[in-house]
């Protein structure tokens, strides 16, 4: 029997309507977005780019009347990140982030920096937490251009305070920006009433929709500051060699993912059906299960804030005389527990919660996980530290 308790990384399984639509996109429409004869393929499978369009402006609150061209597809958070980043940032200005923040966010602000970008990152406290205060200070001290930030720690499921945080950059005239890999799915997300830059997601996590697709959500005035990365192919304004400055092509070039974009459809109707309250309550309780079932182990420790906090069920822990690279494989070998140890692409962020340089492992917990599953991993964490305690 396996235990999958590594939806941090990705969430497994799918539901089912997920490979359904991949499948029938590519043994039914198959056709390029914008590059055929107006063929029945090619209109549907125009239809399928902008109806998803329209339900992820929905999903995350979108702007101007939920309009679709402000959604913009990418392969995945990581790509939306670097769009908005090296798009927006140039040398002398001064970008801020958090000391939690996952490689995504961290490397091309680093690569940006090396460039002339100035870099100011806010230390979190030992639970992953930013103070608001700490920001509004620098905001009153300091001319700053950007602050982009995850909702929540991919390392100890801590999730930040959002609605503030987003209300004093407003305030303050800062674009904001939301690496929302952890909480999209997960957490309501409404980007235009927080008011919200650019909400970057991925498609694989929370939202529950295949690998390789993601996206960003965009506020229309930012969207216009932002110098386009990638520029090519849009199957649109063809008699022009400069890339369209129109939405949505300013942002996307080249083929898209479609089967991605098909699957993060079915995926998002899903969502819509089962709702995110009711998704979110099943994950806390199932965390919540976890949490009280390890909590005082003598020879664990865990991280992070407690189980009634403002946190996703996304746990890191530590043992006492095992590494937690060797507990991952105990946890495979004996019980079939696939979770992930190690930095989890977060140096800093372990650097903050006292975890670095040897990481932690990550039990993080998905809406298909069932109580049997979680006793299990109870069990089996609980035995790893008895044994090596001794
Ligand atoms: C907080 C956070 N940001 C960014 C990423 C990168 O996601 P992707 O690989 O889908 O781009 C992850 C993935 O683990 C994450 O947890």
């Amino acid at each position: 029997m396996s235990v999958y308790l590594n939806n941090g990384a990705t969430t497994w399984p799918k539901p089912v309507c997920v490979p359904e639509a991949i499948n029938q996109f590519i043994l039914g429409r198959g056709a390029n977005l914008a590059r055929g004869s107006s063929s029945g393929r090619d209109i549907d499978t125009l239809d399928l780019v902008t109806t998803t369009r329209q339900k992820l402006a929905r999903f995350f609150g979108g702007f101007r009347k939920a309009d679709p061209r402000y959604v913009t597809f990418t392969g995945n958070v990581t790509e939306s990140l670097n769009i908005v980043m090296k798009g927006y940032l140039r040398s002398g200005h001064h970008a801020v982030t958090t000391s939690m923040e996952h490689n995504s966010v961290m490397r091309p602000l680093r690569r940006l920096e090396a460039g002339g970008v100035r870099l100011t990152m806010l230390e979190c406290d030992s639970r992953g937490l930013l103070d608001p205060g700490d920001l509004l200070a620098l905001l009153e001290r300091k001319q700053v251009d950007l602050f982009v930030f995850s909702h929540a720690s991919n390392v100890c499921g801590t999730i930040q305070p959002l609605a503030e945080i987003a209300s004093i950059c407003l305030k303050a005239g800062i674009p904001c920006v939301l690496d929302s890999a952890q909480t999209a799915g997960v957490c309501p997300i409404d980007v235009e009433s927080l008011g919200l830059s650019a909400c970057c997601f991925t498609g694989h996590k929370g939202m529950m929709g295949p690998p390789g697709i993601g996206g960003v959500v965009w506020e229309p005035e930012f969207a216009a500051k932002v110098f386009p990365l990638i520029e090519g192919g849009t199957g649109s304004f063809s008699d022009d060699e400069r890339h369209p400055e129109k939405m949505p092509d300013r942002f996307e070039a080249g083929t898209p993912n479609l089967p991605g974009i098909a699957g993060l459809s079915a995926a998002v109707d899903w969502i819509f059906e089962t709702g995110i309250d009711s998704i979110s309550e099943r994950e806390k309780r199932l965390g919540k299960r976890f949490f009280e079932g390890v909590e005082g182990t003598p020879g664990l420790e865990l991280y992070g804030l407690p189980a009634e906090g403002e946190r996703l069920p996304v746990f890191a822990m530590n043992f006492t005389g095992i590494d937690n690279g060797t507990a991952a494989m105990e946890l495979s070998d004996r019980w079939g527990i696939e979770t992930r140890p190690g930095l989890h692409c977060a140096p800093r962020a372990h650097r903050t919660l006292g975890s670095y340089p040897s990481g932690a492992l990550r039990i993080s917990v998905g809406y298909f996980n069932t109580e049997q599953e979680i006793d299990i991993a109870i069990e089996a964490v609980r035995t790893i530290a008895k044994e090596h305690q001794a």
